[in-house]
């Protein structure tokens, strides 16, 4: 990928990155070959377990004193980021962050990982990581239940990061399966070592994303003993692990309030943003230091600009990143064009089969033109593009008003001119 967009070859960063690439490439190479020699049963139990015994415990000396936290990360590392792309399993890739960076995202977080298969298999790292020098500030986020395997993996991308998140918040059973996200919530001190081998021995700030519990001074405790663990960043999304789905519900900002009151680390509030007026409510709201958004700015990728772009033509731009500069897996893109068509598709069930039978992206803009083709000829479309129609034909009407006032006057004047032309 870093390929496509050659920095200068000086930038000692991507000479850097490069080399980590062509580390990844023989270890990959060597991964290979240990697989192939590990045909026998008992030879392939050997191979897993050497793999997946844990890494070494880390000794003082190789503990990160000098780098910076909180607020002064915050101010001159992040540039007090105020619009933030959350982390989305499957969807915040790398064509989609530059995407929102382009339309107002301050920061911006990759999907969740896994830390356990981050840290030992090659492959999923570089199937899953990708990003490139323009790519920043940058969060990578992982879930994870062990220490030892969370810091190797962390280690893998803290050159190619700003921060690394610890995830406290995924309420899927899949997380309950694996004891993660929202669900380590319930076991504090798993967390603190979590969050604290990763303050002591990375190079880069820990950050936490944490959900909240029904007991607010359970929430309270939570928050501040991530503080005390090391966390430099926490992002609180005013939900519990029970408000999913159909229950979702709306966020609890005036927890957040409290947590940013109590805690002297930036605090992001998540939840509640469904329009670009909610941003600042919200900072109102809650005097957070920023706002996450995810399920709206998959609907609408320009959200943070504020601009009110069409549906088509946001996918028709989304379409030329994935093309061209930061080639994406198909069915991820599909997803994001799903996303961003969804009202239209409401209205066009025929195209929303014909997007989930597409094998490329020429086949994808051909289903992006027939919507528009469709909305064109009156039938109706997504609610923005019903919102720009409506506006468009206000904005001619008005137009049609004045001529019609200035045809009025010009007829009332030639008809004096006429009349004075006749006196004489
Ligand atoms: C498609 C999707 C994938 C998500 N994946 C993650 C994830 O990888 N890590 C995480 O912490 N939260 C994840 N979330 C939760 C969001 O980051 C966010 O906390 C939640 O959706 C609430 O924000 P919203 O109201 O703006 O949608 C995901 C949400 C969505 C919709």
């Amino acid at each position: 990928m870093a390929q496509d967009h050659p920095p200068p070859s000086d930038d000692p960063k991507y000479e850097e990155q490069l080399e980590e690439e062509d580390e990844e490439d023989a270890e990959e190479i060597d991964e290979a070959e240990a697989r192939k020699k590990a045909s026998s049963l008992e030879a392939r139990r050997l191979y897993l377990e050497q793999r997946l015994a844990p890494p070494p415990v880390p000794q003082p000396s190789e503990m990160v004193l000098d780098k910076l936290g909180g607020y002064e990360f915050f101010d001159k590392v992040l540039k007090k980021p105020k619009c933030v792309l959350a982390p989305m399993v499957d969807q915040s890739f790398l064509a989609f962050r530059m995407f929102t960076r382009k339309y107002g995202a301050d920061l911006c977080y990759t999907p969740m990982f896994h830390s356990k298969t981050f840290s030992h298999d090659p492959t999923y790292r570089k199937k899953n990581f990708t990003t490139v020098p323009e790519d920043r500030p940058l969060v990578v986020q992982f879930c994870a239940n062990e220490p030892l395997f969370l810091l190797k993996a962390a280690r893998y991308v803290e050159d190619r990061c700003d921060a690394v998140d610890i995830n406290l918040g995924c309420p899927q059973n899949i997380a309950k399966k694996g004891n993660y996200g929202a669900f380590l919530m319930d076991s504090p001190d798993i967390v603190y070592e979590l969050v604290s081998i990763l303050h002591k021995y990375l190079k880069v700030p820990v950050f936490c994303k944490m959900r909240i519990f029904n007991d607010e001074e359970k929430t309270m405790n939570f928050a501040k003993m991530l503080e005390a663990a090391g966390c430099q960043l926490l992002t609180v999304h005013g939900r519990t692990k029970e408000q999913k789905g159909h229950v979702q519900g709306v966020a609890n900002l005036d927890i957040i309030k409290r947590i940013k009151a109590e805690l002297s680390i930036p605090v992001i509030c998540n939840g509640n943003i469904q329009e670009y007026e909610d941003v600042q409510k919200n900072l109102d709201i809650t005097k957070a230091d920023g706002v996450m958004s995810a399920e709206t700015i998959l609907r609408n990728p320009a959200i943070f600009s504020g601009k009110k772009i069409h549906p088509c033509d946001l996918s028709d731009e989304f379409l030329d990143l994935c093309e061209t500069k930061y080639p994406t897996q198909l069915k991820y893109v599909r997803t994001h064009i799903l996303h961003i068509l969804k009202d239209s598709f409401d209205y066009n069930a025929d195209l929303r089969v014909a997007m989930g039978k597409v094998r490329n992206i020429p086949q994808m803009r051909k289903v992006v033109n027939e919507i528009r083709d469709r909305e064109k000829n009156g039938q109706k479309g997504s609610v923005l593009s019903d919102i720009l129609l409506r506006e468009k034909r206000a904005a001619i009407k008005a137009q049609k008003a004045a001529e019609a006032v200035i045809t009025e006057k010009e007829v009332i004047e030639s008809y004096n001119m006429f009349n004075e032309e006749g006196e004489t």
